[in-house]
């Protein structure tokens, strides 16, 4: 065990220091050379005359220095370490003074890389984090550029424009999610060469206008080898794919046990379910998905490291995003909904039939249908209810009309670029909404970030007005219920029978 743990944190430990080691080059890089201007400064007393040359510093941190500046650099003693090297106000001619500003530190990244991903002999998907304010305000703007193993005349360096989607727009905070689509005018690294991706992310002037700062960020490495060009061409493993959003807070083991049984069941054999963890997966939760990882149909991912970075809703749109490209090729249909949200197919109906007839489609929307989080149905003894699940008890169901009520949504993957959290806007293909009364899904909002009984109110009519919102008894689900809890037991048997709520 303790093996395994050295071996996961070594790679992590190294990226940080890589990320670190690009800020703080840069950063030495920057001081140094700020301390050349100052040491200019009190040499050349008129400001103004400033050669303009020494300002531009957009090879910072990827190219070597001008020459001119190397000399610079060498020449002059270095002057004691000042904290900062802090520009004064100067009086100039007539009294004029000019005032000056001092810059410290940057309060948020131009780029945090997520991941990178091929879509194609020609193609790539960089996914990560920029600031918010800088997309907002100025136009940063994307070079991507592939570096042969083996850099030849015949298989140069290319360079071209990356096309930068936003998809959480209107959304982000201090962050923004940016999908950068790299794509080349032929395919690259195809020969088995291995090669590089390298994405030059440039602030045009966006923090400091007389700096366009421009970091060069390493996307993605390919061992000479390792490209297999059959996946992006290969039928899919899986025909179903959850991608999953951030999981946070206490979250109920018993919801989500009831969430994975049902959806395996209704996804069936050839599915797989990405979950990812931002915290919310405590040892009580992992019990419960730790039968079906074992079984492969989950794969979880620690994302803790995320919350480092504030973005809208524990980074939701980049999560989503990774998922989009990571499993791109590898399943025909990817969903995106929540964990305290069932979808459902009338009885004449299959998952199969339902998607096989919106085949013509890149992406369908699923309505919801509202249930109450905390209304029981009393038609049967009480002390028996607490002991039955989420889904067989909360069977109150919103009718309030005319409210706008989200929808989540499925998508054949390889026609999509990048995605959101209600639907995608960057897809090839059709996009169809009317799916009522073919597929839906039983909304039970929070009922999944809740640890107590979610029973609060218990009612014995099939109709109710609670606070103004009328509810009718739906007991689609429960009917559902007893096979789901057949189907887990025989497929991990009674282990999680004891799961709490
Ligand atoms: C990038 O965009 C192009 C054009 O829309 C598309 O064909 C390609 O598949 C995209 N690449 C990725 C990796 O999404
Ligand atoms: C390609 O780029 C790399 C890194 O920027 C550089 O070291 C190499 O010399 C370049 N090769 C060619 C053929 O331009
Ligand atoms: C790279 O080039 C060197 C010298 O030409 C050659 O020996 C080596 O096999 C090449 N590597 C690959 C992966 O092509
Ligand atoms: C239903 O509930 C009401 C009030 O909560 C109560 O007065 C009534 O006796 C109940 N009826 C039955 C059949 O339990």
């Amino acid at each position: 065990m303790v093996k395994d743990n050295d071996q996961i944190q070594i790679p992590n430990q190294r990226d940080k220091k890589m990320l670190i080691g690009v800020v703080w080059n840069c950063a030495a890089e920057l001081k140094l050379l700020l301390s050349a201007l100052l040491f200019l400064c009190s040499l050349i007393t008129l400001f103004q005359f400033f050669p303009s040359s020494f300002r531009d510093l957009t090879g910072c941190a990827s190219f070597p220095p001008p020459s001119s500046a190397l000399q610079l650099l060498v020449t002059p003693p270095p002057p004691p370490p000042p904290v900062h090297n802090k520009l004064q106000d100067v009086v100039l001619q007539g009294g004029l003074i000019k005032r000056n500003f001092n810059g410290y530190g940057s309060a948020a990244y131009n780029f945090i890389l997520m991941s990178a991903y091929r879509g194609g002999g020609n193609t790539f998907a960089v996914i990560g984090l920029s600031s918010k304010p800088l997309h907002v305000f100025a136009k940063p703007t994307y070079l991507c550029q592939w570096v042969p193993h083996n850099a030849t005349d015949n298989q140069p360096n290319i360079t071209v424009p990356g096309y930068k989607i936003l998809p959480d727009w209107g959304y982000g905070r201090v962050y923004t999610v940016v999908v950068v689509n790299c794509t080349f005018p032929s395919p690259v690294g195809h020969d088995g060469g291995g090669g590089q991706l390298l994405v030059h992310a440039s602030t045009s002037g966006g923090g400091d206008s007389n700096f366009d700062l421009t970091d060069t960020i390493e996307a993605l490495t390919e061992t000479p080898g390792s490209l297999n060009p059959l996946q992006f061409t290969a039928p899919p493993k899986y025909d179903y794919l959850y991608c999953g959003s951030p999981l946070y807070g206490g979250l109920s083991p018993q919801r989500v046990r009831e969430w994975l049984a049902y959806h395996v069941k209704m996804f069936g054999e050839n599915s797989h379910f990405v979950i990812h963890d931002a915290g919310g997966v405590h040892p009580e939760v992992m019990e419960v998905l730790q039968p079906w990882i074992e079984k492969g149909y989950v794969t979880l991912q620690d994302i803790r490291e995320e919350e480092r970075f504030d973005g809208y809703y524990h980074n939701q749109f980049l999560i989503v995003n990774d998922c989009l490209h990571r499993y791109r090729f590898m399943t025909k249909w990817m969903f995106f909904f929540d964990v305290d949200e069932f979808i459902f197919v009338p009885k004449k109906d299959t998952i199969k039939t339902v998607t096989d007839s919106l085949l013509q489609y890149t992406q369908f929307t699923i309505e919801q249908r509202t249930m109450s989080n905390k209304l029981c149905y009393l038609d049967d003894n009480v002390g028996k209810i607490y002991r039955k699940w989420g889904i067989e008890k909360l069977v109150y169901r919103d009718t309030k009309r005319g409210i706008r009520r989200d929808r989540k949504y499925a998508i054949q993957p390889r026609n999509v670029f990048a995605t959101g959290v209600h639907m995608s806007q960057n897809v090839k293909g059709k996009t169809i909404h009317k799916t009522e009364g073919k597929i839906m899904y039983y909304h039970y909002h929070g009922t999944i970030s809740e640890r107590r009984e979610p029973c609060r109110q218990l009612e014995n009519t099939t109709e109710v007005n609670v606070g103004g919102t009328p509810y009718v008894v739906d007991t689609t689900m429960r009917e559902a219920a007893g096979a789901v809890k057949r189907f887990e037991l025989r497929m991990i048997g009674p282990v999680l029978q004891k799961t709490h709520q």
